[in-house]
């Protein structure tokens, strides 16, 4: 049955499977699930829409019924199969997910059956992933979903959330007062450093390709925006923020540290968080005779502690109604393929097609 195998990571009901117990005998219409998987890396094709095994929640882990998931760029990436650490076959693809808790595990005391909780960081450094009417989360992944918001808007806000919660406070340490340049302000991530930066007090200026974009970062709260297509982005940051801008926050996957650095303030700090493969030129001189900082980083490295503080503080914004996701498509789990292709073409390929997340729904 599609490779299917019982391990530390993944628990699945088959006959034979050592992990299985009385308790766990299931019916048959509960033993398995819909899920999206591949069994071997390679274009959005490469995506099956079938039936696997339901995992079972080994005794730190929660069994979680998926309400919704979301689509993120590594997403793409590891299905394409990039070589950041080995994947379980067959592989259930997606970081982000919102649902309900069915069944908690043994030692599990942060959660009970019946819960509406979110996570991001799974389908990573070798777990399974979320596109699945079912997904086991090892506690120290899962957080609470606060009453008043909607499953859609806890998978959307998941992994882009945690991103830029972690980037602007515990690397750029922005401050109230300060000014931050977001390049790419509609996009899944920017989107949402547009909204902290603007609720700590920061004056926000961000870049759009098209006019309809620039409206929707005004709406997010941008203070300005600039058509990056049509003007000269330097001048106008330079017009904007005269001193330059504290904080740069880069999305574009190939920087040019020419322009960045002379629109960053003195002592301003850098966010680097994408482009694995990008090696552009880097002026040395102008950036360290300014006193600049540079911070690159990747969420999912960040301890399940770092990730829980930005997740408490994502809960209470999203409650009180000052942090939401910007969702572009919605679409149904069978559609997995396409939203891949999708999510591909515009943050790959630079089509522009999403502006913002990608939601999907069993
Ligand atoms: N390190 C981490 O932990 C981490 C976490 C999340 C994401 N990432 C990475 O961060 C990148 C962005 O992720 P995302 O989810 O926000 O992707 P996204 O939703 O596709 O957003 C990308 C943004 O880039 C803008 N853009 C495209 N070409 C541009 C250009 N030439 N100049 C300026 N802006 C341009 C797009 O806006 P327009 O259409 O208006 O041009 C869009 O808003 C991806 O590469 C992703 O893999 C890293």
């Amino acid at each position: 049955m599609l490779g299917a195998r019982c391990d530390n990571r993944q628990r699945w009901h088959l006959a034979g499977c050592s992990t299985l117990t009385t308790s766990d005998v299931r019916t048959q219409s509960e033993t398995f699930m819909k899920a999206a998987y591949f069994s071997a890396p390679g274009p959005p094709e490469v995506i099956q829409y079938g039936e696997l095994p339901r995992p079972i929640a080994g005794p730190s882990e929660v069994l979680v019924r998926t309400a919704a998931v979301a689509v993120n760029p590594i997403d793409t990436y590891i299905r394409n199969g990039a070589n950041y650490w080995p994947l379980p076959s067959p592989y259930i693809i997606g970081c982000d997910l919102a649902g309900e808790v069915i069944e908690v595990g043994g030692s599990v005391r942060q959660f009970r059956v019946g819960d509406r909780v979110w996570c991001s960081n799974q389908g990573l450094m070798g777990r399974s992933g979320t596109f699945a009417e079912f997904c086991c989360v090892d506690e120290q992944w899962l957080y609470p979903l606060p009453t008043n918001v909607d499953y859609e808007v806890g998978a959307a806000i998941a992994l882009v959330g945690i991103t830029a919660h972690l980037g602007l406070f515990a690397r750029a340490n922005l401050q109230a007062g300060e000014t931050i340049l977001v390049r790419g302000g509609s996009g899944g991530v920017g989107s949402v450093v547009i909204q902290m930066a603007k609720r700590l007090g920061a004056r926000v200026v961000t870049t759009a390709g098209s006019s309809d974009k620039a409206r929707a970062c005004q709406e997010l709260g941008a203070d300005h925006v600039v058509l990056y297509r049509e003007q000269d982005e330097v001048q106008a940051v330079r017009e904007f923020a005269p001193q330059g801008v504290n904080v740069l926050w880069e999305t574009a996957r190939i920087p040019n540290f020419d322009r960045s650095v002379e629109m960053l303030a003195e002592r301003g700090r850098m966010i680097l968080m994408a482009g694995r493969d990008a090696r552009p030129e880097f002026p040395v001189g102008p950036f360290y005779v300014k006193q600049c900082q540079l911070h690159g980083f990747v969420m999912f490295k960040a301890t399940a502690k770092e990730q829980r503080k930005c997740a408490e503080e994502i809960n209470q914004w999203m409650a009180d109604g000052s942090l939401k996701p910007r969702i572009s498509h919605r679409m149904k789990l069978a559609e997995a393929a396409q939203a891949h292709r999708m999510q591909e073409q515009s943050t790959v390929h630079l089509s522009g097609e999403v502006a913002g997340k990608i939601v999907l729904v069993p």
